[in-house]
């Protein structure tokens, strides 16, 4: 077990493009995944992509507690109390398709910008195709912040961090302002 340091904002590793995972059986791999999953269940995050612990490898892991899939500003899509959660799940190699060109903004932080927040647009229905531990293709379809997680993660492994994706600068800033002035 390694709880690893998480880099922030400034550091390369976040601004370039990762590298494919050749084999995602590799001890070297499996090993990477363990040290990520340790750091994000310390740091609290839902979602962890390798460039943020200085890996630049397009490896992700993210979990959705139910409490965020059945969060308010999701009602519309169906979802309730009753909503489970995602598991933690490894990403490996991912690749997005929009399902639809439906798109919602909502508040968006990271652990590589810690204590700040803004809203971001993302697809609400994406489709992913990845790799597993086990070396495996898989595919699966993701909506609203489920889809929003995967697609915040895995511009990491293009070297996008979510500031790049703002368009209205006035929502964005330190959490710890905007909620003690209501904002
Ligand atoms: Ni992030």
């Amino acid at each position: 077990m390694a709880i690893c340091q998480i880099v922030r904002m400034g550091h390369p590793v976040l601004r370039v493009p990762a590298d494919a995972v050749k084999d995602p059986t590799s001890d070297e791999i499996a090993e990477l995944v363990v040290d990520m999953i340790d750091t994000l269940e310390e740091a609290g995050g839902v979602g962890l992509a390798a460039p943020q612990i200085a890996e630049p490898k397009r490896v992700v892991i993210y979990h959705v507690p139910p409490a965020r899939m059945a969060a308010e500003r999701y009602k519309d899509s169906g979802l309730d109390e009753n909503t489970p959660g995602i598991p933690m799940t490894v990403l490996i190699n991912p690749v997005i398709e929009p399902l639809t060109q439906h798109t919602n903004t909502a508040m968006e932080g990271c652990l590589s910008l810690p204590g700040m927040a803004g809203a971001v647009e993302r697809f609400s229905d994406i489709r992913v195709t990845f790799q597993t531990l086990e070396g495996k293709q898989d595919v699966i379809e993701a909506h609203d912040f489920h889809a929003r997680v995967i697609q915040h993660e895995c511009d990491h492994l293009d070297g996008i961090l979510y500031p790049a994706r703002i368009t209205d600068f006035s929502t964005f800033g330190y959490l710890e302002e905007m909620q003690t002035h209501g904002a």
